[in-house]
């Protein structure tokens, strides 16, 4: 039975899985460590608002649990050696430089991580996979734990990747669609899998728990987010057709969807896929099979994350055109983070159509009911410096960025209004009141790029819309 949990990571996965954990097992102490100390400092703040990851309700278990059986801290070797199981749910970022530069997975943090738990471990370990990692990572761990640690001490690694979609994480973990566990197929591997069903066993019906290989299992999360993308980038990619042919993407996602074949999950059309995972993930995976000599199969994924930045780049002149000139122009941009309900705004589609924008001469005001300021600022300077423009360039060109606080000051006096994240408050803007309080009679443009507000009703009020993907966009 294990007792004593260390989670080293409190990210986006970490401390929502871990809260999780902690909730249905009363009787494991989990302790989640970070080397980032300003982020175990806002975990343990007593004020919900500094929590640095926003979930629906991840704030009300943490309310529960913290300083019971889940603790934050930032004393990773002690947790590390008190522990018997060792989640690793560390960032995995795309490799900057060297090789595989671009593509393969930076495993910088998993093999420090490694290397930290051996030299630390004075007893023996399990140490399960949690972050997304390329197949085969658990025999480079091996090798670095091997090399490292004290004689008397053995470790077994485990794979259990998580499914969990930011935004509705909690959900998720709650009623996972399955949990995957990978193991060595020895005794020891069989084992120390056991230890982990055993703890997911407390809330997950046992028929939605897979055992693997360890391979399989790791190599099963990379698939996974690959089929996911590769769905929106099919319906984005069909949404240029219907839009030159007036057939409507929406109503094509409602006859595609009913085949049970198909499914109708992942077919909203949209400005593009984000989050940190899914082109991360895909391009680790065209990596990999290009290590394989798998050319063709490389390419065939790489499609997917084309298909991505085609379909910003197309909003983006769709845009460009229809106000046939941006500069001065004055845009509202609505919504920042990549999907509602999370504050994570990495790889946003609001980054680069917003940096487009900016570049061309347009002034943006900028609202996200979640995402924070700071980080708005930020997003826009990292991808402004990857289009090569110095410093001074990228000032001035933020000083064309306005952050507003509220929605109904983002709206006020503008050429245009892009919706960028589905945010249900969007849903609810009252059009024909924001009409009447137009002062200079000159009606916005609207681009709703997730196609959540009501077309006709904004055309019978004379506006200018354009859906992506719809027939009866009146901008085209
Ligand atoms: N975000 C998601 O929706 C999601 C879903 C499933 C899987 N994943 C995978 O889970 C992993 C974590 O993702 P995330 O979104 O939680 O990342 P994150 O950036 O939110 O959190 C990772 C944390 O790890 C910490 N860290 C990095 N190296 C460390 C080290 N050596 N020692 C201690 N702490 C260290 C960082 O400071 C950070 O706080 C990634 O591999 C990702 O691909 C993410």
């Amino acid at each position: 039975m294990i007792r004593k949990i260390c989670c080293i990571g409190a990210g986006y996965v970490g401390t929502p899985t871990m809260a999780v954990i902690a909730l249905k097992c009363p009787n494991i102490k989990i302790t989640v460590v970070d080397s980032n100390r300003s982020r175990i400092d806002a975990w343990n703040s007593s004020n919900t608002n500094d929590f640095p990851v926003k979930e629906p309700g991840l704030d009300d278990i943490i309310k529960v649990v913290r300083n019971k059986n889940l603790f934050f801290s930032s004393d990773t070797e002690k947790h590390i050696d008190e522990s018997e199981m060792i989640f690793l749910a560390v960032n995995t970022p795309t490799k900057k430089e060297g090789k595989g530069k671009g593509f393969a997975a930076d495993l910088t943090n998993i093999d420090q991580c490694a290397k930290q738990i051996a030299i630390v471990s004075s007893s023996n370990k399990i140490i399960v996979e949690k972050s997304t990692l390329p197949v085969r990572t658990a025999e480079r761990l091996k090798e670095i734990i091997n090399k490292h640690k004290q004689d008397d001490v053995s470790f077994e690694i485990i794979s259990n990747p998580e499914f969990l979609a930011e935004g509705t994480a909690i959900r998720d973990l709650f009623k996972s669609d399955r949990v995957l566990i990978g193991s060595d197929q020895t005794d020891e591997g069989l084992a120390a899998m056991e230890s982990l069903v055993n703890i997911y066993k407390n809330w997950i019906p046992r028929e939605r728990i897979i055992k693997t290989n360890i391979w399989s299992s790791e190599l099963s999360k990379l698939a996974s987010n690959a089929m996911l993308a590769q769905r929106i980038s099919s319906i984005n990619s069909l949404s240029a057709l219907t839009e030159k042919t007036e057939a409507k993407i929406n109503e094509l996602s409602v006859a595609v969807g009913k085949d049970h074949r198909i499914g109708d999950k992942f077919l909203n059309v949209s400005p593009g896929f984000g989050g940190s995972c899914f082109k991360k993930d895909i391009l680790n995976l065209v990596y990999i099979c290009r290590q394989y000599g798998l050319e063709e199969v490389a390419e065939y994924w790489y499609q997917v994350v084309k298909i991505n930045d085609y379909q910003r780049k197309r909003i983006f002149n769709i845009i460009n055109s229809s106000l046939v000139e941006l500069k001065n122009k004055r845009i509202s941009i609505l919504g920042w983070s990549f999907k509602k309900d999370t504050n994570d705004t990495r790889e946003s589609s609001s980054i680069p159509i917003s940096s487009d924008l900016i570049i061309n001469g347009a002034s943006l005001k900028i609202y996200d009911p979640l995402a924070d300021k700071k980080q708005i600022i930020q997003d826009l300077t990292t991808y402004l410096e990857s289009k090569n423009l110095d410093l001074k360039e990228i000032k001035s060109l933020l000083n064309q960025v306005k952050i507003n606080n509220t929605l109904s000051e983002c709206l006020s006096n503008s050429n245009a209004i892009i919706v960028l994240t589905e945010w249900d408050e969007f849903k609810q803007i009252d059009w024909q009141n924001f009409k009447l309080n137009i002062v200079d009679a000159v009606l916005p443009h609207i681009f709703d790029t997730r196609n959540i507000l009501d077309i006709e009703l904004l055309k019978s009020l004379e506006y200018k819309v354009f859906q992506i993907g719809n027939g009866d966009s009146n901008i085209k």
